[in-house]
């Protein structure tokens, strides 16, 4: 069989214009603006207005990327949408996303689930489709409206969560040493529950106790995920750069999820990275979970942090637990 590179052609990401700020919330719950910048490095995060989705986030961040990779959505061959709130169990967000981008009939589109490692583990299941030969453009999506299960009455989680979408067009390439070089996907369900929604699944149907006690809400034990997530994103970096033979010198950037900036630097500080080799964007979007990956690599993008030819470590942890890692040459 003949491999393939994968090549990331453009990005793009969409946020809601609707801002929530720490002052906002030390008028919801018993907080501070001090106490949340100091645990997290979240200043405020965006919330999608009434009208607006994970899908309608989806379909703008995928046409800016489609945009900056000059690709026509003719000739997108597959589609991948990572996320943990899609508009509707089913249909899938990426059905509704090929439709309203005007996509071929008949080509894949399916959601995929590994909360905020779901952008990354999409990447890789992408990067295989292509370097296989079984697809050639593949529209890689996360997003998410986690704004609609949020508890506004728990401040150890309503602080942490946003809203928003990002998008990667992932193009085959003739060049093996440009695009996705190694990758890693990992998962540990014994600790699916630090991490979850009680009900709105099959196991605790919504009905209206279930509604009334907020079950199909977040639920989560922040200290044990922030363990995992600092153990393991340090780990997950150091693996994906000897995967590759790289030292910390020649990483230009490293695109964490943004859960935490104490997780981010605390990893930074345990592989010898400096903190500008690090992008950081939570201080204004807060954990958008699966989206989170997708918006930071493209402002990094455009911001210039990073361009063709340099070498980046893009990482998610999250719920599952999961984790999931790309080093790619850009
Ligand atoms: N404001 C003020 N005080 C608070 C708040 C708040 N918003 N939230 C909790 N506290 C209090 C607690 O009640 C506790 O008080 P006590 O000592 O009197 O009991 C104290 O602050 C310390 O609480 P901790 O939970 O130990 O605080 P910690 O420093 O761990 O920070 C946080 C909490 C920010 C949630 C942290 O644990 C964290 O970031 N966890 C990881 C989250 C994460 O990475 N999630 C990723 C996956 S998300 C996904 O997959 C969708």
């Amino acid at each position: 069989m003949t491999l393939h590179g994968a090549l990331i052609a453009g990005t793009g990401s969409f946020l809601p214009e609707r801002k929530l700020t720490n002052i906002d919330l030390e008028k919801m719950v018993d907080t501070s603006d001090e106490w949340i910048v100091q645990r997290t490095g979240i200043r405020e995060r965006r919330i999608a207005s009434p009208g607006e989705s994970s899908a309608s986030m989806a379909v703008i961040a995928a046409q800016r990327a489609l945009e900056s990779s000059g690709t026509r959505p003719e000739e997108i061959d597959l589609i991948l949408c990572a996320t943990i709130t899609p508009d509707m169990p089913t249909p899938s967000n990426a059905c509704l996303i090929q439709h309203a981008l005007g996509c071929r009939r008949g080509i894949g589109a399916m959601d995929l689930n590994a909360a905020c490692s779901g952008f990354v583990y999409a990447l890789v299941t992408a990067t295989n489709f292509i370097k296989t030969g079984s697809a050639k453009t593949v529209l890689v999506i996360g997003a998410e409206t986690l704004s609609r299960i949020t508890d506004y009455t728990d401040r150890s989680t309503c602080i942490l969560f946003g809203d928003g979408a990002g998008a990667v067009v992932l193009k085959q390439t003739t060049d093996l040493g440009a695009g996705v070089q190694a990758f890693e996907l990992g998962a540990d369900g014994s600790g699916a529950m630090l991490l979850h929604v009680p009900a709105g699944g099959s196991r605790h149907p919504a009905d209206p106790e279930s509604v009334g006690a907020k079950l199909h809400t977040l639920k989560m034990s922040g200290r044990d995920v922030f363990k995992f997530a600092v153990a393991q994103m340090a780990e997950s970096i150091e693996k994906a750069m000897n995967a590759c033979k790289l030292t910390p010198d020649q990483i230009k950037l490293v695109i964490p999820h943004q859960s935490n900036a104490r997780i981010i630097d605390s990893a930074a500080t345990k592989i010898g990275l400096t903190a500008d080799r690090m992008f950081i964007n939570i201080d204004r979007y807060g954990n958008t979970s699966a989206a989170s990956v997708a918006i930071a690599l493209d402002e990094a993008i455009r911001a210039g942090r990073c361009g063709r030819g340099d070498w980046v470590v893009i990482i998610g942890i999250g719920g599952g637990l999961t984790w999931a890692t790309v080093t790619v040459k850009l």
